[in-house]
């Protein structure tokens, strides 16, 4: 690799967040590039990142921002799509736009975040976008080295998963679930950010895609459960069957920035598990929510609650 920056798309996420951290403590010069640089202010402490602004999606700000760049990861998804930003724009034109101006500005290595049952005959318009991209980005070939990683549901502090959950527990007594037995296998956000680091180590693992995942599979009504243990409720979790699953995904979606949607339903057909040890390649022993959780979240009453939504809004 060369000796310019890593070129991180999606810095400013949840994701991003810990991938930058971890890369810039291994002393890597970073660039991170953001259609909002004020939602990267937090990434202003990290020694070596330069904030970039401009949209990935614009050719011109993507061959700036690859300019000199040793590597590029790729962090950028959406789980609700819009008429302005549709799956197939974000998951797979932008990869393959990524893919062929990774080659034009001769940058060699690219990390592409995609998610666990990628494929285009999935289940759900945001599986079935995310394969394409996948393909879009191993068809890419000539001299570029991509790594694929596909996670399952990523948590963490400021995660929008478990998070999604606290707030509904703490209010209400009884909770509507649906996809209430789909299983999960919920990887933590500082493994997949040792996984990124590692792949930008290890040549070995370009050309290749991991499944990332932790060490336990829960259903969603175990995770839901344990969250409410968290915040020290006891909580009755009532399993929406299939029907009053899609109407109220079908309201939810309908609301400024959904929660939930007929899409997101449709992707939890299939368990988001693996059944497979975390890669060996990436040496790391992936840790489990009951490890991790309860450090930040275990007695968090209200104003816990509210300080942890300022801190994700940057409130
Ligand atoms: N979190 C999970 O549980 C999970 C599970 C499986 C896979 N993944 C994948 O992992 C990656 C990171 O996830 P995350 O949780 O960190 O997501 P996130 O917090 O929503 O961050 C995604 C980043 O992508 C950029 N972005 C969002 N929408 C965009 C758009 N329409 N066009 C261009 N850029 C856009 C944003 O950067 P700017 O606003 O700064 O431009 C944002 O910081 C994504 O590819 C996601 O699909 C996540």
């Amino acid at each position: 690799m060369s000796e310019g920056p890593v070129l991180v798309l999606g810095a400013s996420g949840f994701v991003g967040r810990s991938v930058c951290a971890r890369l810039a403590s291994r002393g890597l010069p970073l660039r991170a590039l953001t259609r909002d640089p004020a939602k990267a202010r937090p990434l202003a402490v990290l020694p070596g990142l330069e904030v970039v602004a401009g949209s990935p999606h614009d050719d011109a700000a993507l061959a700036a921002a690859l300019d000199g760049a040793r590597a590029a990861v790729n962090l950028v998804g959406i789980l609700h799509e819009s008429r302005r930003e549709p799956f197939e724009k974000v998951h797979v034109d932008l990869p393959r736009r990524l893919a062929g101006a990774c080659a034009r500005a001769g940058v060699r290595r690219l990390v592409h975040m995609s998610a666990l049952h990628a494929s285009r005959d999935g289940p759900s318009r945001y599986l079935r976008t995310r394969g394409l991209g996948e393909e879009a980005v191993r068809e890419a070939g000539g001299s570029l080295r991509a790594t694929i990683l596909r996670p399952s549901v990523i948590f963490g502090r400021d995660d929008s998963f478990l998070n999604l959950f606290a707030p509904l527990v703490a209010a209400l007594p009884v909770v509507p679930l649906a996809g209430a037995a789909t299983r999960f296998q919920p990887v933590w956000v500082e493994d997949v950010a040792g996984a990124v680091a590692a792949c930008l180590d290890d040549p070995a693992t370009s050309g290749r895609a991991y499944d990332l995942c932790g060490p336990h599979v829960y259903t969603l009504a175990q995770i839901v459960r344990f969250v409410a243990a968290q915040l020290g409720h006891r909580r009755w979790i009532v399993a929406l069957p299939g029907w009053a699953a899609y109407l109220q995904a079908l309201v939810l979606e309908h609301l400024p920035g959904p929660v939930m949607t007929r899409d997101n339903l449709a992707s939890m057909r299939r368990d988001s598990v693996c059944d497979c040890p975390f890669p060996a390649a990436f040496g790391i022993a992936p840790a489990a929510m009951e490890a991790i959780v309860p450090a930040y979240m275990a007695g968090a009453g209200a104003q816990g609650r509210f300080a942890g939504y300022r801190r994700r809004t940057g409130g």
